[in-house]
């Protein structure tokens, strides 16, 4: 696959001194989703702001299909959408000459046509001559994400497009973000949801404290760090985890009714035929089984605290 957004080195030191990215490298290939997870302040925003020609680095380069983001800046960023974390809407104007406009100010020919189909998708077009202080909150971040896509960008930046809005928008979003990609554009997001990098990303970059962390794909990512469960029912009670069965990590449920063994994937064996031949010869009768895997959420965390010893 190609690569069309080339991060080398980036740094940036805000005024005060703060040093809000440390020698960030990562590369981004065409028609991916990446999301890009990190706590408050990891300096997410801060990289795309730098990407997109809002914010300048303090050191290193980043290209856009090959264009300097800094001394070809025009061409990267015509390639460039952006839904910025904060919204900033003029309140007095209505929804479709925002969206209009926007596309104008890229150099790009009116479209009615395109504006109508995006603002249909976004179910905004019944508001198209709505003032936008008269929308609701969630209605003005379906208006930046019309406004990001109005000119038709090969690379999107969402800067938490989905922060605050109801569950609703928050699928058509990710139906015009499947969309989107199939249509060959690649996609950068930020979410503090992580069951959202979990439903649409195809690889996963965690940052904090301004460094890149990893960056895997997220399939790999959840079967190599990913830990399951089997839960199981007994049929009847137990005070204690039998001594016979004390190698196995074995947790007792509270009501002594329930053992649940955490095994990872990554082995040869999950060692659960020896463990269910071992229940029975201590006479234990099971009620029921059950596996759970564990979330892109939970592995999110581990790797943050970790991140933090
Ligand atoms: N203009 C600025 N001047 C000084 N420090 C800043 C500025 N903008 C951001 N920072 C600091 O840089 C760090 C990274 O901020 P950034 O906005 O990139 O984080 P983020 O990962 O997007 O966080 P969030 O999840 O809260 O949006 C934070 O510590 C923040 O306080
Ligand atoms: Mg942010």
């Amino acid at each position: 696959m190609a690569t069309i957004v080339k991060v080398n080195d980036l740094s940036k030191v805000y005024q005060g001194g703060f040093e809000a990215l440390k020698s960030v490298s990562i590369s981004i290939e065409q028609g991916e989703i990446l999301a890009l997870l990190g706590p408050n302040g990891a300096g997410k925003t801060t990289l795309i702001s730098i990407l997109c020609g809002i914010t300048s680095p303090t050191g290193g380069t980043a290209t856009v299909d090959g264009h300097d983001i800094i001394t070809s800046y025009r061409q990267a960023r015509s390639l460039i959408g952006l839904v910025p974390q904060e919204v900033a809407l003029e309140p007095f104007e209505r929804v479709i000459n925002t969206v209009r406009f926007s596309r104008g100010l890229f150099g790009k020919n009116r479209d009615d046509a395109l504006i109508e189909r995006i603002l249909r998708q976004l179910s905004l077009w019944d508001k198209r001559h709505s003032r936008i202080r008269e929308l609701s909150g969630g209605m003005k971040r379906r208006v930046l994400i019309a406004k990001a896509l109005c000119h038709e960008p090969r690379v999107l930046f969402l800067d938490e497009p989905t922060a605050g809005v109801d569950v609703e928008l928050r699928r058509d979003m990710w139906k015009i973000v499947e969309g989107l990609r199939a249509d060959g554009v690649t996609i950068i997001l930020t979410t503090h949801y992580i069951e959202e990098a979990e439903a649409i990303a195809d690889r996963v970059g965690v940052i904090n404290h301004g460094e890149i962390l990893l960056v895997e794909e997220k399939d790999a990512l959840m079967k190599r760090m990913g830990r399951k469960t089997l839960r199981i029912d007994l049929k009847d009670p137990v005070s204690a985890v039998p001594a016979s069965l004390s190698d196995y990590d074995l947790e007792l449920g509270a009501d002594g009714r329930t053992l649940s063994y955490h095994y990872d994937t990554r082995g040869d064996g999950t060692g659960i035929t020896r463990l269910l031949q071992a229940l029975s010869k201590e006479g234990l009768s099971l009620r029921d089984i059950q596996t759970t895997q564990s979330s892109l959420e939970e592995i999110f965390v581990g790797l943050v605290k970790e991140g933090a010893a």
